[in-house]
Parts: structure tokens; sequence; C-alpha cells
């Protein structure tokens, strides 16, 4: 399939030119908190399909809501009879994605533009393997089905969907913990989440119900967790990606009315004073649910 079969065709779900998701992706500074976020969670969860045994040798693989690619990239380097596709809602997103694969000299990937809430623009079973990572920030519970039956409609027989997606996870720093409890809850006013009482992403216990409810079989789950209090490896980098994601956050939390700019600034200051601390300690946990098409 080539980038132009898979332009965005339109529907009923949201939109096409609604925006959800609560950064703006066209920020220079997320496509760089991307990339590297992308670097060490990938790192974190053992490779990039760590539960698979194995993928057809010219396996079709799509990644939706690839972000710059960095997964798709490194899909497509591994495995280079495969043909890999991503796709993303910010055409700047996309755009930097291709222009990674050229200079990597990859013409086994490729990047187009796609608004996944809606009708995918590819033909039936063209797939082996269709991958989706952290869709919780822009993704609206009713979102879910529709994108999981398009996914059972675009699988071949057999063919394997992988669904990762995180809670903010658990620190001792108090600030951080404010900051996630208002993103929570900037989500679930929002109306993207699946959490009762807005006190948690929601997304993490819904995994499996919804493949199951999709369709799928075999339906499994793999937990996954990074460490990164002071002093670990892990510490400054995740510290780097949580302050920017938390800066970007800001005019959703305003918008939302969960905070006002006032008493948002101190928060934010607070917690990367607080993150910055010898004894602070932290973990990030996600989760990945895969099941088979029938
Ligand atoms: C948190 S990033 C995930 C990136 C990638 N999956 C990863 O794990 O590295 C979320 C991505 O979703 C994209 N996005 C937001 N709304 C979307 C939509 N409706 N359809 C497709 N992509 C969307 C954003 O542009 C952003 O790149």
């Amino acid at each position: 399939m080539t980038a132009a079969e898979a332009e965005a065709p339109g529907g009923d779900s949201q939109p096409a030119g609604e925006r959800t998701y609560f950064i703006d992706a066209e920020e220079a500074a997320e496509l760089a908190r991307l990339m590297q976020q992308d670097r060490l969670v990938t790192e974190a969860m053992g490779g990039l399909l760590p539960e698979l045994e194995a993928l057809p040798s010219a396996a079709q693989v799509l990644d939706l809501a690839c972000g710059p690619g960095g997964w798709a990239l490194e899909m497509a380097f591994r495995y280079p009879k495969a043909e890999v596709i991503g796709v993303d809602l910010s055409p700047s997103i996309v755009d930097y994605a291709n222009a990674q694969a050229r200079s990597r000299g990859l013409s086994n990937v490729q990047f187009a533009a796609m608004n996944i809430t809606q009708p995918l623009a590819f033909a039936d079973a063209s797939f082996d393997l269709i991958n989706a990572r952290f869709l919780a920030g822009f993704m609206r519970p009713q979102d879910w089905p529709r994108l999981l039956t398009e996914c059972r409609r675009l699988l071949k027989p057999g063919g394997v969907i992988r669904l990762t997606e995180s809670e903010w996870g658990l620190t001792t720093s108090p600030a951080t913990q404010r900051y996630y409890a208002l993103c929570s809850e900037a989500l679930k006013r929002a109306g993207q989440s699946f959490s009762p009482d807005g006190h948690h992403l929601g997304i993490t216990p819904m995994l499996a119900p919804l493949l199951r409810q999709a369709g799928f079989e075999d339906v499994r789950l793999r937990g996954g967790a990074l460490e990164w209090s002071s002093g670990t490896p892990q510490h400054y980098s995740t510290f780097k990606n949580i302050f920017v994601m938390f800066d970007l956050l800001k005019p959703f939390l305003v918008r939302t009315g969960v905070a006002s700019a006032e008493e948002v600034e101190p928060l934010y200051q607070q917690a990367v004073a607080e993150m910055q601390a010898p004894d602070f300690f932290a973990v990030w946990f996600w989760l990945t649910a895969w099941g088979r098409q029938p």
C-alpha cells in the first residue's frame, strides 16, 4: 500500500478536524519528547515485540498514532522483509517520520497522516500485526470499540493486535502526585477517560475487555515497569520526559478548568524541584494486551 492510499476518508465518529490529544502535537518540544520516550519505553519493555514469538517473514505491519515513528522505523530495520506503515494525525510528525525513513535508507516503512478515530483507508485483511501504544491522551471511551472493529477488518486471519497503555505511575513527590491527579481529572472532564472517579487514567483495566468485546481471541496481558528514582540510570531521561510533558499539559489543565494558570505554575515548579531531590523514588507502569484475529 502507498501513503496516498492511506489518506483519511472521513467518517462520523469524531469530526475530521477535531483534535483531542491533550498536548499540541505540532509543538517541537512534543516531537522531541516523543522520540526520547519511545527509546526509553521500548527498551524498558524488553524490545519491539517481547511477547510475540515470531512474525511472518514478509509481515505487513501497521502502527497506529505512531508519533515520530521510532517503533515503526526500528521494526522496518529489524525486519527488512516486512512492510511497515505508521499513521498519525499530525502532518508535521508524519513528515518528520518519513524524513527519518529516507535518511536511514529504509524503503520498507512509510508514514501517512490519518485520524484513527475515523474509518481507516486500508483494504480488508491487509495486516499481520497492528500495534498501538499510548493512545489514551486522545481517545474517548466511545472511540475504542470503533477503532478495534476497524482493526478486526484490517487484520488477516490469525493476525495480531497489540495495545500498550500506561497509568501515570507512583512517586514520593506530593506535587508530582497532585499534577498526575489534575491530569486524570482533566481527562475525565474532557470525556476522555474510563476512570469512574477521575482518579486515574483509567485505560489499563479496559484493554483486555475491549479486545474481547471486539471479538479478538486468546487475549493476553503483560505488565511492565520502569524505575526512575533519583540515582537510577533512568532517572534523568524519565524526569526530562515528565517535566516537558507537564509543561505541555498546562494549557489542557487550564482549559478543562481543573486549575487556573496561577495554580498550575507553582505546582509545576514544585514538582520539578521534588523530582530532582535525592530522596525521590518513582516507578512508572504500563500494560500490553494482545489478541488474535480469529
Ligand atoms: C503519546 S503519542 C504516542 C506515540 C507513539 N505511539 C509512541 O508510543 O511512541 C500520541 C500520538 O497520537 C497522535 N494523535 C492524536 N490524535 C490522533 C488521532 N485522532 N489519530 C491519529 N493519531 C493521533 C499524536 O499526534 C501523537 O503523535
